[in-house]
């Protein structure tokens, strides 16, 4: 039987699940700065995106078989480091896709018809008079270009919705082409460039690496059309911050909506001092209840497997 430490905040039932398996979980207090006292002799770790988890942990912690990230990115964890040592690393793909979907439409939608602003407007009691001419005109979501970067499991569902939804002709910019999702939505490829000059609606979905990295900075914004709204809910290295607050100031482009930022959980002031067209939200994409216990259940799954000697369910490496 194993030693699970587990730095996720999971439902009592499913700490329950571990320990009637026969495992001993420890569970270090969420203030501990550093792994290395709690890992010694740990056979598995069951982490967030919030812990970085690299070479001083699996030096510290010569049983470990497995790291089960509660979350499908995992730049987080230095990966290559774990596969010299064996460790396999997992992720929870699949189970959140639907869901983070929903939240970056959610913030499309708010942003294009300033949900948050009218909001305040109709608390703080101003209510401006219905007219043609509105203080709070939005932008036609329906019928408008869809640029999705990254197409994979997220950035399918989100072009399905446009798709689907909102009859929207669907552009797409990604690692490798995707023949079926072009059938299936007419969808079509484009280079980054042309992408951002031909979409009304760009939605970011790719995973934040060095090749990633600020992907969106300020050529890009100046690439992208002026009436443009721009939404991340993949990570925030990957969007040039600074450049972006730069670009919605200058009207480069019209607005955001944001779930991710940079220096979590810092934010930008300058984009705290924007509100028109811009919405923010504290990295919700996957803050369902459901889905967020399905991501804790495949993370238990992944480390009762591994410590089973069975094959884990969603290895991002081979061990
Ligand atoms: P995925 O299925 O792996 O999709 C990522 C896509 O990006 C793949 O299609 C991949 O191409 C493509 N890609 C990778 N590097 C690229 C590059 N340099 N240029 C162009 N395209 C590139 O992952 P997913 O499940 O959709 O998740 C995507 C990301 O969303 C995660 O990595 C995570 O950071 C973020 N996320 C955020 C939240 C939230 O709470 N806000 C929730 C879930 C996920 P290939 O198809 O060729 O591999
Ligand atoms: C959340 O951001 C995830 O990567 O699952
Ligand atoms: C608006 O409320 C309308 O009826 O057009």
């Amino acid at each position: 039987m194993g030693i699970i430490v587990c730095m996720a905040d999971l439902l009592p039932e499913q700490l329950e699940r571990l320990a009637h398996e026969g495992h001993e979980v420890r569970l270090p207090k969420p203030a501990a700065d550093s792994l290395i006292a709690f890992v010694a002799d740990a056979d598995a770790l069951i982490c967030m995106l919030t812990h970085s988890i690299g070479k001083r942990e699996f030096d510290a912690s010569p049983g470990l078989k497995v790291v089960a990230n509660v979350a499908v990115g995992y730049e987080n964890i230095d990966v290559s480091a774990a596969k010299t040592r064996g460790i396999i690393v997992t992720n929870t793909p699949d189970v959140l896709t639907e869901a983070t979907a929903d939240h970056a439409f959610a913030l499309l939608l708010a942003a294009a018809r300033r949900v948050p602003e009218a909001d305040r407007c109709v608390r703080s009691h101003d209510f401006p008079s219905w007219g043609l001419q509105q203080p709070l005109m939005g932008i036609d979501v329906g019928g408008k270009n869809l640029g999705i970067v990254g197409m994979g499991r997220i950035g399918a569902a989100v072009a399905r919705r446009g798709h689907h939804g909102f009859g929207m002709p669907i552009f797409y910019h990604s690692r490798t082409r995707k023949p079926e999702l072009e059938r299936e939505l007419h969808a079509q490829f484009l280079p980054l460039g042309e992408l951002l000059a031909t979409s009304d609606f760009v939605s970011v979905h790719v995973p934040a690496t060095s090749e990633t990295q600020h992907l969106f900075d300020a050529a890009a914004f100046a690439q992208m059309k002026p009436t443009a709204i721009l939404v991340n809910v993949a990570r925030g290295a990957i969007v040039d911050e600074g450049a972006l607050v730069h670009a919605l100031r200058n009207h480069t482009i019209a607005g955001a909506g944001l779930d991710v930022f940079e220096h979590e959980p810092l934010i930008h002031p300058g984009l705290l001092e924007l509100q028109e067209r811009v919405v923010l939200s504290p990295h919700l994409g996957s803050a369902t209840a459901e889905t967020r216990t399905r991501m804790g259940e495949m993370a238990i799954d992944n480390v009762l497997a591994v410590l089973a000697g069975l094959p884990a369910l969603t290895p991002v490496n081979s061990g």
